[in-house]
């Protein structure tokens, strides 16, 4: 993707990895749109800069995605750029019968939101020069973290998803998956004090510069996200369970 000059709108927007990457493209140059559901945070996330919007968007309902979407594209008709960061976790134990309303949510917010926003957007998207679909999955799409089963099963459904996209977009639209390690956001209790949470300003700063460095990369991948990327190639996918499940 372009480095400046791009019409970015961003689910997920008001707070964490959307908010940071929003203030970054921002600052490099960019019209920034941000959405979510919390109207204080998106105001929070716009406020001192000059020409950067929100839209109260919930991606759970699918007439709102499809208003909200089209109210964009005719506010905003150089729309080029889409990121789908929107997504919720949850801990949960899969091994005895549970109330499964928030696994239920989980599948809903990260990967319906994402099909339903893409679908929206996507028929837009194509006929812009220099478009590109970004979407956030997570290393734990590739490794699950056996406490959040079902979040890990909705990230690598995304990641297949993206590389379905992929190939059927090329020469019409970019589609980048960014995939991040653990990172100090409000996404679960505990991730901002945990000593295994990357920095939020790190990732962010290295995405952007992976961004910058490397315009036509598929995969955005941190250093830090390694092992668990390339965990199946490196036969190491059990021996990382393992590890998560004895808490280290
Ligand atoms: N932090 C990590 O360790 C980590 C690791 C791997 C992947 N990720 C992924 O990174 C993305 C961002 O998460 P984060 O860590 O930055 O946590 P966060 O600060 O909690 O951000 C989540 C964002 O998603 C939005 N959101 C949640 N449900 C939504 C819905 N139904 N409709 C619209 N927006 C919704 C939230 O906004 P509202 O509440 O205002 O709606 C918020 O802006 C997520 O997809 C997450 O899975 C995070």
């Amino acid at each position: 993707m372009k480095r400046s000059g791009n019409t970015i709108f961003i689910t997920g927007g008001s707070s964490g990895i959307g908010r940071a990457l929003a203030h970054r493209w921002h600052d490099q140059g960019n019209e920034v749109i941000v959405s979510g559901r919390r109207r204080d945070a998106l105001e929070e996330a716009v406020a001192g800069r000059d020409g950067m919007t929100f839209y109260e968007l919930d991606v759970d309902d699918p007439v709102a995605v499809k208003t909200v979407t089209k109210g964009v594209i005719a506010d905003h008709p150089g729309l080029n750029v889409l990121l789908n960061c929107a997504g919720i976790s949850g801990a949960e134990d899969p091994t005895t019968a549970r109330d499964l309303s928030r696994a239920e949510k989980i599948v809903e917010t990260n990967l319906l939101g994402p099909i339903r926003v893409i679908d929206a957007l996507v028929d837009h998207l194509k006929d812009q020069p220099d478009s590109a679909i970004l979407v956030v999955s997570s290393g734990t799409g590739f490794v699950p973290y056996p406490a959040a089963a079902t979040y890990s099963a909705s990230k690598a459904a995304v990641h297949s998803y993206v590389v379905a996209l992929r190939a059927l977009l090329e020469g019409d639209a970019q589609v980048i998956e960014i995939i991040p390690p653990q990172v100090a956001t409000d996404l679960l209790e505990g991730l901002k004090e945990s000593p295994h949470s990357v920095p939020l300003n790190k990732f962010a700063d290295d995405v952007m510069a992976h961004l910058n460095e490397q315009p036509e990369a598929d995969e955005i991948v941190v250093e830090e996200v390694e092992p668990f990327r390339f965990a199946e190639r490196d036969n190491k996918v059990r021996e990382i369970v393992a590890r998560m499940i004895d808490g280290d």
